[in-house]
């Protein structure tokens, strides 16, 4: 079994190494060290026997915003359950801070990754033509609160 925990600063390189892997954006260290330092109560691990099989880094980016910037799991681990206890997990620690609005891009094509956030009742607010590096559209999309 995996658990969920905050992230420690010692995972640092294997969720560099693993984001390499999984994301298709590319991302410097720096940044990974800039989110853990500013908004660490958004960075959650999935570990088992010390190694991390999945992250999401979230952040606010207003009083009642937030956004999801990554969201990875291992190849190997998935379909276990373990991106929805991340993100959820997000998502309760930001309604503790009331915050209302979630937002995240993901590519047009990442047709597994737009399920996934269906089911987590998100939903297509946008559609940006040639939004990323390589020339793909993004969707925009928005996770409400039902709480006020
Ligand atoms: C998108 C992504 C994060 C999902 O991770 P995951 O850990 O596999 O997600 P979950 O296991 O929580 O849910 C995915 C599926 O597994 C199913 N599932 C959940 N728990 C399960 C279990 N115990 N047994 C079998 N299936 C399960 C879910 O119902 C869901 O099924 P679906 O095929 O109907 O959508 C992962 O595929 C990934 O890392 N992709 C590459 C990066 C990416 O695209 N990130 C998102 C955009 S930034």
């Amino acid at each position: 079994m995996f658990t969920i925990r905050q992230v420690q600063s010692d995972d640092l390189f294997q969720i560099i190494d693993l984001a390499s892997h999984v994301l298709t954006e590319k991302y410097t260290p720096q940044l990974f060290l800039y989110f853990y330092e500013s908004f660490p109560w958004g960075f959650w691990v999935a570990e088992k026997n010390k190694q991390i099989l999945g992250f999401i880094v979230g952040i606010r980016t207003s009083q009642r915003k937030g956004r999801v910037l990554m969201l990875g799991v291992h190849e190997k681990h998935r379909k276990k359950g373990i991106a929805t206890l991340l993100l959820t997990q997000f998502l309760q620690e930001s309604e503790n801070r009331r915050i209302k609005y979630i937002h995240l891009e993901v590519t047009l094509s990442n047709k597994n990754a737009i399920e996934f956030y269906k089911k987590h009742h998100f939903t297509i607010i946008d559609h940006v033509p040639s939004f990323y590096q390589n020339g793909d559209d993004a969707l925009i999309m928005q996770w409400t609160s039902f709480q006020s």
